[in-house]
């Protein structure tokens, strides 16, 4: 039998600060588990101010400082992205208004489910990962650091409930 894949979209406002980090930092941890296979992973923002952009530099910065790569370039969220992917992790709560104002504009099926990144937080606080974009390195790392820890998580409960739901 063929292994389910589980599809997760990882969304923020720009796409390019926090959910490119996102994306790189939970492949980066599924590979590092022998897991990479079993997702599919990728990133957009609700906003397209950024659109077609690399990531911006200081995410490729501290991201290549931990070992990471990030990969693609900044897309906006699209209406299909509501029905192609598993579940969809929302950086801020604004991120999550946006995205499900958008849902509530299309003919879905439903199957999408809208996560908060933050409920992942095993130090859980702030509901939101703080938005970097016009601070200094300093709010990167925190973000990098905020970011793992909840991937990680992330990554613990997926794969429990790929090992418990029939494939
Ligand atoms: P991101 O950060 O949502 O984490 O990618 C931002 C990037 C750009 C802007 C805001 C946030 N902007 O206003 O251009």
């Amino acid at each position: 039998m063929v292994p389910k894949t589980t599809s997760i979209l990882f969304v923020c406002l720009g796409n390019i600060c926090r959910s490119p980090l996102a994306e790189g930092i939970f492949a980066h941890l599924a590979e590092s588990r022998g897991i990479g296979g079993e997702f599919r992973v990728d990133s957009a923002g609700t906003g397209a101010y950024h659109t077609g952009e690399r990531p911006d530099s200081r995410s490729i910065a501290v991201a290549s400082n931990h070992g990471v790569k990030l990969y693609g370039v900044a897309r906006q969220v699209t209406h299909g992205d509501f029905t192609d992917f598993d579940v969809i992790v929302a950086m801020d709560r604004s991120n999550r208004r946006s995205l499900e104002r958008m849902r509530g504009h299309g003919a879905y099926n439903g199957r999408t489910e809208i996560v908060m990144m933050r409920d992942y937080d095993p130090e859980r606080g702030n509901p939101d990962v703080p938005d970097p974009y016009y601070g200094g390195p300093h709010g990167f790392e925190r973000v990098y650091r905020i970011l793992e820890r909840c991937c990680d998580r992330l990554l613990d409960t997926l794969t429990d409930k790929q090992c418990c739901e029939p494939r």
